[in-house]
């Protein structure tokens, strides 16, 4: 078992947070759904050096599940978690029950419209509702000062951004750059449920987004071939069922006919039933 403070009670993390808050120092918080990789370990390593508190938080959150299957199969290993969480340097871990983060007779939720509707959102009905009503509670609970996001989930991170302006939240939310395995695919929790067939064309995901950022300095601005372009790509990929190639503005995540603005370049692609998302930024 590893040294670190876990707890799985909400009045737990408020008393132990408590003292640290009334002493001036900063809570840096980073939510997680555990089964941590490295991209969740550049999260709390970026809160270490940051802030002078680091909380994490591990939830495997039913409420922006799609399919009760896909929760069951979410890999869970807390005793990992911990070991490597407290390696990166995370000070407290909160690894609540689902009856603790949602009581009977729980029934507010937080939605963000607009934002959530199309990229992930119109596969996922409901999804981003889950998502940000959990991240709500957290904050709550934890009282952060920064909360850190990776942008691997870009979606996410533009939703949750607009929440926290939208509800006058009093935190910084910080944006953190994708850490991706040498092959290029982005890390994942999902990923070790990749057959070993898929795991080896997924990587085109990544090469079909960097085609496209090769085809954007080069002057392209049309967005239908830049998507033809990256679908070309991912047509060598035999597994790969596409859920959508999409060129959207960065901030109201709305598609975009030219690329005459800051735009999110983004890719869902199932191999089998395993879902993997990606994107690049534009600045132009
Ligand atoms: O990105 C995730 O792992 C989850 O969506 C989050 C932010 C922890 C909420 O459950």
């Amino acid at each position: 078992m590893s040294a670190i403070d876990c707890v799985d009670t909400i009045a737990e993390v408020r008393a132990g947070l408590d003292a640290a808050r009334s002493r001036g120092a900063s809570i840096g918080f980073v939510p997680t759904m555990g089964a941590l990789h490295e991209g969740h370990l550049a999260l709390i390593r970026e809160a270490r050096d940051r802030d002078d508190v680091v909380v994490v938080s591990i939830f495997v959150n039913p409420t922006q599940f799609n399919a009760a299957e896909d929760l069951a199969k979410y890999p869970r290993d807390l005793d990992r978690d911990l070991a490597l969480a407290a390696e990166a340097g995370a000070d407290l871990v909160f690894a609540p029950q689902v009856a603790e983060m949602y009581p009977p007779g729980a029934t507010t939720w937080v939605d963000v419209e607009g934002l959530t509707e199309g990229l992930c959102g119109a596969a996922r009905p409901g999804h981003f509702r889950g998502v940000c009503t959990v991240v709500t509670k957290l904050f709550n609970i934890v009282g952060p000062d920064r909360a850190y996001f990776g942008e691997k989930d870009a979606q996410q991170l533009a939703v949750i951004k607009r929440m926290v302006r939208d509800l006058d939240m009093r935190l910084e939310i910080v944006p953190c750059p994708t850490v991706r395995e040498t092959d290029g695919l982005a890390m994942s929790s999902r990923n070790v449920r990749l057959t070993p067939e898929a795991r080896a064309q997924a990587p085109l995901l990544y090469r079909a987004l960097t085609e496209a950022l090769v085809a954007v300095e080069n002057g392209e601005r049309d967005a239908v071939r830049l998507k033809a372009g990256i679908c070309g790509v991912l047509a060598d990929a035999d597994l790969a069922r596409i859920d959508y190639v999409e060129v959207v503005d960065a901030e109201t995540l709305q598609p975009v006919v030219s690329v005459d603005r800051p735009v999110l370049i983004a890719v869902a692609v199932f191999f089998g039933d395993v879902r993997l998302i990606d994107n690049v930024t534009v600045g132009v």
